[in-house]
């Protein structure tokens, strides 16, 4: 199990060459969709290349509130078996921790005709609704009400009917929640404007696995026929795509050369295009990236969007990294109205950057200067743990905790490439 303390701080020296290898860990979120997929069925879900952070630590809290038996098995391993769910509504101390942990509510509903969640917590990034979520059971024939704090969904007696849902956003965690609710549903569903994200088409293929049948998978229209029952399976996470694009971001920022292994070298276009562009050489093998670079590092301007666009998880890392080349780069996010909490922080280290709303102009390069900042939210956190890097002098990062969210192993990996940290 990962810590789940709050606070925590890295004290990091700048001036580092990033050298070195580095192993990626399986995908949080795809992790943290298939571990709610188990409550589908009440066969055992196994999955391996499970990470060790604290999103699954909470996520796993929370299922076995709801009665699930889960087991941790050393080496990334996980077991759940959801034959004896006898809670339908998810305790709000754990919903509030982990926005991904709404998607119990989708095969809670599903499979048993009731579910309760207060509104999911997770970063402030941002107002994250959950009206497609919602608007999608409500379409299968549901019944959402808002008591109190929580949000109350039933079926009648026969259970969820499919339906044609329009998501009004392509949701990630939306997408995923309809989805697995309308592979029990009665009939046939069709998901217009769905979320194409990679974890969104591993969710379909694992469920397909389980006895789904879904076809359309990785299109913005998924069609999924209704089926009585699910079966357990074994599945591998993917290897995380927005830990791949952090390190291949630091390497290029420090001027290092970083081997990644294990990475999901098929779905990274959109970043390899931009790190590209920036004069960065990436060298792509069989389940593997060569990242190095020298100076300069050159200004590109990107806008962070869903799937197959730059990832939005990659803004704050990518912002980072922008400080050090020539010129002046111009960001916008499309995803969160709220991705600039780096920006103040960034600040403090003498970056050159101004937001306005959803966009911002970063001026580089600049001597960033080690100060004390704060990892705002999990990706936030990346970009200063990046400008720490190429700092002056002792950066002390506060509120680590909130990369444990995402990064496993982070100060081993770290280390391993030449960053000298301390943890207290
Ligand atoms: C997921 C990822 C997160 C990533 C994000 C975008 C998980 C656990 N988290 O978050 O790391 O940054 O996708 O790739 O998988 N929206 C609505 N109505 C809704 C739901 C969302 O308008 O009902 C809007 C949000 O306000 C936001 C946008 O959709 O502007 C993206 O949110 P969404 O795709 O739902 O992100 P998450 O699934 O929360």
């Amino acid at each position: 199990m990962t810590t789940r303390l709050r606070g925590g701080k890295y004290v990091v020296q700048g001036g580092v060459v990033l050298r070195g290898a580095v192993d990626i860990s399986g995908a949080k979120n795809h992790a943290l969709a298939a571990m709610c997929a188990a409550l589908l069925t009440d066969e055992e879900v196994f999955l391996t290349n499970v990470p060790y952070i604290s999103d699954v630590d909470s996520l796993s809290e929370l299922l076995v509130s709801l009665g699930v038996v889960v087991e941790r098995i050393p080496g990334g391993s996980l077991r759940m078996n959801a034959s004896g769910v006898n809670v339908f509504e998810a305790p709000t101390e754990l919903i509030s921790e982990n926005r991904a942990s709404f998607q119990v509510m989708g095969p809670l509903l599903a499979r048993h005709g009731f579910a309760a969640s207060a509104p999911p917590g997770g970063d402030v990034i941002g107002q994250r609704p959950i009206d497609v979520h919602l608007s999608g059971f409500e379409a299968m024939g549901a019944v959402v009400e808002r008591e109190g704090e929580r949000f109350v969904a039933r079926t009648g007696a026969a259970g969820l009917t499919g339906a044609r849902v329009f998501m009004d956003y392509p949701s990630v965690s939306g997408t995923q929640n309809v989805m697995m609710a309308a592979t029990l549903a009665r009939g046939h569903t069709t998901i217009v404007n769905a979320a194409t994200e990679p974890e969104v088409q591993e969710l379909a293929l694992l469920l397909n696995a389980m006895g789904a049948r879904i076809t359309g998978i990785g299109s913005q229209m998924l069609e999924v026929e209704g089926v009585d029952r699910l079966h357990g399976t074994t599945g591998r996470v993917m290897p995380d795509r927005i830990e791949t694009g952090t390190w291949a971001i630091a390497a290029v920022m420090t001027g290092g050369d970083v081997v990644i292994r294990d990475a999901p070298v098929g779905v990274l276009d959109a970043l390899i295009h931009k790190l590209r562009a920036t004069g960065a050489h990436i060298e792509e093998a069989e389940g593997a990236l060569r990242v190095h670079a020298e100076a300069p590092i050159r200004a590109v301007s990107f806008q962070a969007l869903p799937y197959p666009g730059l990832a939005t998880d990659l803004h704050a890392p990518f912002a980072a990294l922008l400080t050090q080349a020539a010129g002046v780069s111009i960001i916008h996010e499309r995803v969160f109205d709220n991705r600039m909490l780096y920006v103040s922080e960034l600040r403090k280290m003498g970056a050159e950057i101004v937001s306005t709303g959803s966009s911002a102009i970063v001026s580089g390069p600049t001597l960033l200067h080690g100060t004390r900042v704060r990892a705002l939210d999990v990706r936030a956190g990346a970009a200063v743990l990046l400008a720490a890097m190429v700092a002056q002098g002792t950066t002390i990062i506060d509120d680590v905790y909130h990369l444990d969210r995402g990064y496993e192993r982070l100060d081993e990996k770290l280390r391993a490439l030449g960053v000298e940290l301390e943890r207290h």
